[in-house]
C-alpha cells in the first residue's frame, strides 16, 4: 500500500467551474454500488462527498480496484471532473452534479466489517456508537456538530480577545473548589495519603488572578464534578470562564451578552441584547423554577387570597398554614380535555409530590370541577376566575400546598403541558437574565445553611446587616443566564474583603479553623489589595447542544461519558494495578476491590 498520489482537493469543495480539471481526492468509501459493469463509489472526506465511477471498458485496472472496495476503505483517486449525464444528477449535494472517472486509484487502508452502518447510526443503540466513537464521529452529522462547537468557541474567543480579555490556564491538579458537587480525587505518589482534587471550576484561581492584577481573564476551562448525571450534565465538561476587575453586574452582563451574540451568530442566529431580566422571586412565583422557559405562557397564578377566606377546607387550611393556592389556566381547554387526560395530569402532579391536583372547567354550559366548585361560593369562583385570568371555555388546574411544593409541582406541570401542547417553539431564542437570588438557603439534608451560588458570592451591600439575624433573607449579587428554559451560565460579583468572606463562611457553618485550612490563601489574598471583581461562566457544552438542536450533551462532546460515568471506547474508569495502588499507599476494602474486578 504505497501512497504515490497526493491530495489536491477536498471532495465537498469541488464545483461545476472545475469541470475538465484533473484533481486528486482522498477519503473513505461511503457507499459502493456495483451495477454489474459500472461501479460507483461515493468518496467521503471531512468536507463532503463526490461520486467516483469505474467502467471496465475505460480503465480495467481502476475497475478491478473498485471491485475490491468495501465500506470505509481509505482511498485516494486521481481523475478529471466531469458533469454527470442528464438524469443521474443528485441535487441534494453541490457535488451531486459532478463525478470523476479516476485514471488512478490507490487503496491506502482497508477496514474490517463495521459494527454498524454509519448511515443507520440513528437507529443503533447509543452505547454501540460510544464504543466505536471513532466511526461514529466520521458521520457527517457528528462532524457538523464538532465543527459548530469549534466555530462557537472560536467566535467567543474572538469576541473576548477583542474586549481585552486574556486567556490564562489554571491547574487541573488542585485543591477542592466548592461548587456544591463531590470532588474527583487524585492520589499522590510523592506524598502518600494526600490527594489532589480536580477543579469543579477555576473559581478560586480566577479570583486570585484578579488580585494579581490580571484585569480581564477568560479561559475555555475543563471542569470536573462527581454528581449524578442527567441528559445535560457530564462529569467532565467545559466552561467559558470569565472574570473582570473593578466591575459590577451591568458590565459582566453586557460582556456576556456580547459573547453570546457572537456565539449565536456563529450558527446563523441573530439575538439582540440587552436580554430580558426577571428576579428570582418573580420566576419562582410565575414559572415555579429558577430557569423559566418564557417561549410560552401558561403562567402560574396566585389564588391564595381566595383560599384564605373560603369555606373549602383543603384550600383554606393550606393557606392558613402558610401555604398557597395556585393554578395554571389552559385557554380553551374546558371542553376538549378528557377525564383520562385529567387523570394523567393528576398522576403526574402526585408523582411530583403534590397531594392532589384539583381542576375547574369554566364551560359554556356551566362549571364542572374535580369536586371543588360545590364547596366554593359563587363570588369566590368568580374571584378565582378573575385572578387566574380565566375566560369561559378555559380549564384551571390547581394545587394547594406549601409555597415550595406548589412551585415545584406547578412548575413541572407547566413544562409538561408546554411540551404536550407543542408550545416549545424551537425557532424562538429567549435569553433571559435571572437576578436577585437569595445568597443562602437552608439545606434540609445537611440541616444547615448553604450558599445558593457559592460562598464567594457577594451579598447585596444593603442586606449585609441580615447576615447574622436572617441570612436567608439576604439577596446575592448573582445572576444566571437562561436560554429557552435551560441555565446556560451563571456568575456573581464576589466578596473582596476578608472580613465579609469570613462572615459568609460562618453563615454556612464553616469554623474559622476549617475556613483557614481550606481557603487560607484566598483570605490572605483578600487582605493583600484585592480589587472589587466579578464574573460568570457559560456552560459551553450545553450552549452548543442547544445551538445545534442536539438531543443530548453527548452529541456535542467528542468523547463523552455515559450516564454512569464510563467511557465505553477506552473502558475508563478501570481497575488500578496492585503495584500502582501499593506505590500510592492505597488499599481498597476487599468488597470494593471485588466490585471493580
Ligand atoms: P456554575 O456551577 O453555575 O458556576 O456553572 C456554570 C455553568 O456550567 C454549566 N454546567 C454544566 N454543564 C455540563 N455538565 C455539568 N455537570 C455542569 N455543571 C454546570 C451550566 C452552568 O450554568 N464558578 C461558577 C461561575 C462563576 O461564578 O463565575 C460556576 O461554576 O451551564
Amino acid at each position: 500500500m504505497t501512497n504515490n498520489l497526493k491530495r489536491t482537493h477536498y471532495a465537498g469543495k469541488l464545483g461545476s467551474d472545475q469541470v475538465g480539471q484533473k484533481v486528486t481526492v482522498a477519503g473513505w468509501v461511503d457507499v459502493r454500488r456495483d451495477l454489474g459493469g459500472l461501479i460507483f463509489v461515493d468518496l467521503r472526506d471531512s468536507s463532503g462527498k463526490i461520486q467516483l465511477a469505474a467502467d471496465p471498458n475505460r480503465n480495467k485496472e481502476v475497475h478491478d480496484s473498485f471491485s475490491g472496495l468495501r465500506s470505509e476503505f481509505v482511498i485516494i483517486a486521481e481523475g478529471t471532473i466531469t458533469k454527470r449525464p442528464e438524469g443521474s444528477a443528485n441535487s441534494s449535494a453541490v457535488t451531486g452534479q459532478l463525478e470523476i472517472y479516476p485514471d488512478r486509484v490507490e487503496i491506502l487502508n482497508t477496514a474490517r466489517p463495521l459494527p454498524f452502518q454509519l448511515d443507520e447510526a440513528a437507529k443503533v443503540d447509543e452505547s454501540l456508537r460510544l464504543k466505536y466513537r471513532y466511526l461514529d464521529l466520521r458521520r457527517p452529522e457528528m462532524q457538523r456538530s464538532l465543527m459548530a462547537r469549534h466555530r462557537i468557541s472560536q467566535s467567543i474567543r474572538g469576541f473576548l480577545d477583542g474586549q481585552g480579555f486574556i486567556e490564562v490556564e489554571t491547574p487541573i491538579l488542585t485543591k477542592a473548589t466548592p461548587e456544591g458537587a463531590r470532588d474527583f480525587l487524585v492520589p499522590c505518589r510523592l506524598t502518600p495519603g494526600m490527594v489532589y482534587a480536580l477543579p469543579q471550576s477555576p473559581q478560586l484561581f480566577k479570583q486570585t488572578l484578579m488580585i494579581s492584577g490580571i484585569d480581564r481573564y477568560y479561559q475555555i476551562a475543563r471542569c470536573f464534578r462527581d454528581e449524578d448525571l442527567r441528559a445535560d450534565r457530564q462529569p467532565e465538561f467545559t466552561q467559558v470562564d470569565i472574570e473582570i476587575s473593578f466591575t459590577d453586574e451591568e458590565q459582566v452582563m453586557h460582556v456576556t451578552e456580547g459573547a453570546l451574540k457572537a456565539a449565536f451568530a456563529a450558527v446563523g442566529i441573530e439575538v439582540n441584547p440587552p436580554f430580558a431580566r426577571m428576579t428570582y422571586a418573580a420566576a419562582m412565583a410565575h414559572y415555579g423554577n429558577d430557569k423559566p422557559d418564557t417561549r410560552f405562557g401558561l403562567e402560574i397564578k396566585d389564588l391564595t387570597a381566595v383560599a384564605k377566606a373560603c369555606e373549602f377546607k383543603v384550600f383554606r387550611s393550606a393557606a392558613e398554614s402558610g401555604g398557597q393556592l395556585k393554578g395554571i389556566c389552559m385557554p380553551g381547554a374546558a371542553a376538549g380535555t378528557s377525564r383520562k387526560q385529567l387523570d394523567l395530569w393528576q398522576d403526574f402532579a402526585k408523582a411530583s409530590g403534590a397531594r392532589g391536583l384539583a381542576w375547574i372547567a369554566f364551560g359554556a354550559e356551566g362549571i364542572r370541577s374535580s369536586g371543588v366548585h360545590q364547596h366554593l361560593k359563587e363570588e369566590e369562583l368568580s374571584q378565582i376566575k378573575e385572578l387566574a385570568e380565566a375566560k369561559n371555555g378555559d380549564l384551571l388546574l390547581l394545587v394547594a400546598d406549601t409555597p415550595k411544593q406548589t412551585a415545584n409541582v406547578l412548575g413541572r406541570l407547566r413544562l409538561k403541558l408546554g411540551e404536550e401542547l407543542g408550545l416549545m417553539d424551537d425557532t424562538k431564542h429567549n435569553l433571559l437574565w435571572l437576578t436577585d437570588f437569595p445568597a443562602f438557603e437552608y439545606d434540609e439534608t445537611d440541616k444547615r445553611m448553604v450558599a445558593v451560588n457559592h460562598p464567594f458570592t457577594s451579598p447585596r451591600m444593603e442586606d449585609v446587616h441580615l447576615l447574622d439575624s436572617a441570612p436567608e433573607q439576604c439577596l446575592a449579587r448573582a445572576y444566571d443566564i437562561i436560554y429557552n428554559g435551560v441555565e446556560i451560565g451563571g456568575g456573581s460579583i464576589r466578596i473582596h474583603s476578608r472580613a465579609l468572606q469570613e462572615k459568609a463562611f460562618s453563615v454556612i457553618g464553616l469554623t474559622m479553623e476549617s475556613a483557614r485550612d481550606k481557603f487560607g490563601f484566598l483570605l490572605d489574598a483578600l487582605e493583600s489589595g484585592a480589587p472589587p471583581h466579578g464574573g460568570l461562566a457559560l456552560g459551553l457544552d450545553r450552549l452548543v447542544m442547544l445551538l445545534t438542536q442536539g438531543k443530548s450533551i453527548r452529541d456535542v462532546i467528542a468523547f463523552p461519558k455515559t450516564q454512569s460515568g464510563g467511557c465505553l471506547m477506552t473502558g475508563a474508569p478501570s481497575a488500578a494495578a496492585d503495584e500502582q495502588l501499593a506505590e500510592l499507599g492505597i488499599t481498597y476494602k476487599r468488597a470494593e476491590k471485588e466490585k471493580v474486578h
